[in-house]
């Protein structure tokens, strides 16, 4: 609707303009000519010595340029001397009363016209002067179809011009704007069906223009939509039914202890079991809250050093490594800067130093190194454990997977502690890989993007 009223003003301005700008050539030509048969015929009558019919008859006869509708020449009182309308109707011996005339009498060129009948009338009108004296003036009235059909031929086909162009303009706009609305409208209806929970719907919309790109956008972003969905529905299925397990347990204990005649130390024995199973509850909770926590972008920090992190996981795991039988051995000559948190240092380091203690046998040993690399600073923890088969090792870093489900479950785990090392290592620009024989042990490696000395300095 804009579009149409913008062009329709454009074209109506265009059109006003030009079929004025036509009149005015028109207008401008007449005059010209006509002032100057005027002045001519003025100069010519202003050279008589005696100002009356006879004379003036005359001398028009020998002008043959003049040939105008009608021309009528007064004296100084207005009286008209000649006219070239013979008959009834002449001027000759009255007044002429044309508002023309009465200019000219008093010293001024006149010209006017106007339309009648399809005929451009033309008037003109000049003072005769003799030696610096008003004598008389020199008046003519020129009758025109031509220049009048001309005229009107010349207006008609602009209008009709513009009209054309308006009707061409209109249909062109519905035409495009349908086609336009047409496919919005596709564009909107798949967004209804996507947002009743349909996440498989895809819009089909063919073409090459920028509503093709706004359609395929707009797939892309469903197919993630989808993705995450997906997530979400698996991570909220696996967390409650790990959830289930202990609880059930803790239910299934408790019954135990109200249901049966028990000996005080096996009703201890089961309280006991209660505790542990609300500690792995616990635990698990801390876990999913640490898994929901990496999954934000990391902020912006100095960067820092990696070896007292690793010395505080080491003194922070010594009650289990102990526990365990297992020397922990640490190698932190190679120590660089890194612009990673110290939270997410921490959690990544006591996160694989905890499994790979978890799972090697006693006598076992755990070592964590540090090492650099060009640009790049490593993070090595290596155990002498069970190892993780191969078929497993593609699976280690997935939310609640664990390799052996009882033993691991036994020892406390949920399967998350690699999901929460990966997302956090990723969220530091980093990446990590693992490397592991069954029966001999596992190596992971966690490397990041380092500071180097100068670069700080
Ligand atoms: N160093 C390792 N040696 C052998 N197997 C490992 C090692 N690290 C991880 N795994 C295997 O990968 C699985 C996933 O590890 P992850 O740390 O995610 O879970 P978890 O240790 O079982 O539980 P959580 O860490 O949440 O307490 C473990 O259950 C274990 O089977
Ligand atoms: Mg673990």
């Amino acid at each position: 609707m804009v579009y149409v009223i913008v062009t329709t003003a454009v074209l109506l301005f265009l059109n006003i303009y030009s079929s004025r700008t036509s009149q005015r050539l028109f207008y401008q030509s007449k005059e010209s000519s006509m002032v100057e048969k005027c002045l001519l015929a003025s100069t010519e009558v202003a050279n008589l010595e005696v100002l009356n019919t006879t004379t003036v008859t005359d001398l028009i006869g020998q002008m043959r340029t003049m040939q105008v509708t009608r021309l009528i020449v007064t004296d100084r009182s207005g009286v008209a001397v000649y006219d070239s309308l013979t008959g009834e109707d002449s001027a000759v011996g009255k007044y002429v009363l044309l508002p023309e005339v009465c200019q000219a009498l008093s010293g001024l060129d006149v010209f006017s016209w106007y339309y009648r009948d399809g005929a451009m009338q033309s008037m003109a009108a000049t003072p005769v002067m003799s030696y610096g004296v008003l004598s008389g003036c020199v008046y003519m009235l020129e009758s025109d179809n031509m220049q009048g059909m001309l005229m009107r031929s010349l207006i008609n086909s602009i209008l009709s011009v513009t009209l054309s162009l308006e009707l061409a303009l209109l249909v062109f706009s519905i035409t495009f704007s349908n086609a336009f609305s047409v496919r919005l409208r596709r564009i909107m209806a798949s967004m209804r069906i996507i947002r009743e929970g349909d996440y498989s719907h895809k819009v089909v919309m063919g073409g090459h223009d920028e509503l093709t790109v706004l359609g395929e956008e707009f797939n892309d972003l469903t197919e993630r939509l989808q993705a995450s969905e997906h997530k979400r529905r698996q991570f909220v299925s696996d967390a409650s039914h790990e959830l289930k397990t202990p609880l059930a347990s803790i239910k299934l204990l408790s019954d135990s202890i109200l249901q049966n005649d028990m000996d005080p130390e096996t009703v201890r024995e089961f309280v006991s079991d209660i505790g542990d199973e609300a500690d792995r509850l616990n635990r698990m909770s801390q876990k999913l809250l640490n898994l929901t926590r990496s999954e934000a972008p990391a902020e912006v920090v100095e960067p820092i050093l990696m070896g007292p992190t690793i010395q505080r996981v080491q003194r922070m795991l010594s009650p289990l490594a102990e526990k365990s039988q297992i020397r922990v051995a640490l190698d932190l000559s190679e120590d660089v800067p890194v612009p990673v948190p110290e939270d997410d240092l921490y959690q990544i380091a006591f996160n694989l130093a905890e499994n790979a203690i978890k799972y090697t046998a006693p006598g076992g040993i755990v070592t964590i190194r540090l090492r650099k690399m060009a640009d790049r600073a490593f993070l090595v923890v290596a155990d002498t454990g069970v190892g993780i088969p191969e078929d497993a090792i593609g699976h280690v870093f997935e939310r609640f997977y664990r390799v052996d489900k009882a033993r691991s479950r036994k020892s406390g785990g949920s399967g998350l502690g690699l999901s929460i090392v990966r997302n956090m290592v990723e969220r530091n620009r980093g990446v990590i890989h693992v490397e592991s024989q069954v029966g001999k042990g596992s190596t992971f490696t966690v490397e990041f993007p380092c500071v180097s000395k100068e670069a700080e300095a």
